[in-house]
């Protein structure tokens, strides 16, 4: 199988369960794609055999976490910065399996955790007021994420710059954005953005960890019931 990497705190433990499978024999004639160099240092200090989307653009599975999941199973990703790699990756998969915690449930997408756009460094403060300026986020806070691109809390005074040398703006929402679909359109239509973390229709399921155990929303799973 070819099996697409998440980036993130909770993908770290899945790469690693996949390594430790493969050491063992549990499974094999696996071969991964990761989705940032984080998780690609990872996976090869694991001894999991790596390509890229070059060789393999088909993908039999993604795992990933995610910031926040609506009851559509529409997500918000990049809080870690690497939004790019991962929709790139993630969307060439035959099933697309989120990974979360019940913290990451919401009813609607935006107040709970900031929306990551990544744009290219070239006027970069134009592409920003660009972006809060569509009517599909209208009333949102754009913010130029600063310190390591992995983490949307400033932790040092230069730009952040991604594995893909890109910059990422944060946008911070009090209400639901109202209509994702269009959200994603408009921004994706910005001249000067490259992606967003929007990703919507792309999950096969979400499993999600919560103090009564783990529950599956999606393809056979339940409808979400949060
Ligand atoms: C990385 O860019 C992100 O999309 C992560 O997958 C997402 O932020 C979930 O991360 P945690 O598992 O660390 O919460």
């Amino acid at each position: 199988m070819v099996v697409g990497l998440g980036t993130g705190s909770t993908a770290y433990f899945a790469v690693e369960r996949l390594g430790e499978k493969l050491k063992s024999g549990e499974l094999k004639d696996i071969i991964a794609i990761p989705t940032s160099e984080r998780t690609r240092e990872q996976a090869e200090s694991l001894g999991i055999p790596l390509c890229t989307l070059n060789e393999k653009s088909v993908l039999d599975v993604a795992i990933d976490g995610a910031d926040e999941v609506d009851p559509d199973l529409a997500l918000v990703k990049g809080g870690g910065g690497a939004l790019l790699r991962e929709k790139m990756v993630e969307v060439m998969a035959k099933k697309f399996v989120v990974i979360v915690d019940e913290s990451k449930l919401c009813k609607g997408l935006g107040p709970g955790f900031p929306l990551p756009v990544e744009i290219t460094p070239f006027c970069h403060m134009h592409t920003l007021r660009t972006i809060a300026a569509l009517p599909s986020v209208a009333g949102c806070e754009a913010v130029l994420r600063m310190g390591s691109s992995s983490t949307n809390k400033p932790d040092g005074d230069n730009i952040a710059v991604t594995d893909n040398g890109n910059y990422i703006v944060d946008l911070h929402f009090k209400e639901p954005i109202k209509d994702v679909n269009k959200a994603a359109e408009e921004l994706k239509n910005t001249v000067g953005v490259v992606d967003h973390g929007l990703f919507v229709g792309m999950s096969y399921q979400v499993i999600v960890a919560g103090k009564d155990g783990i529950k599956v929303a999606g393809t056979d799973g339940e409808p979400a019931w949060w």
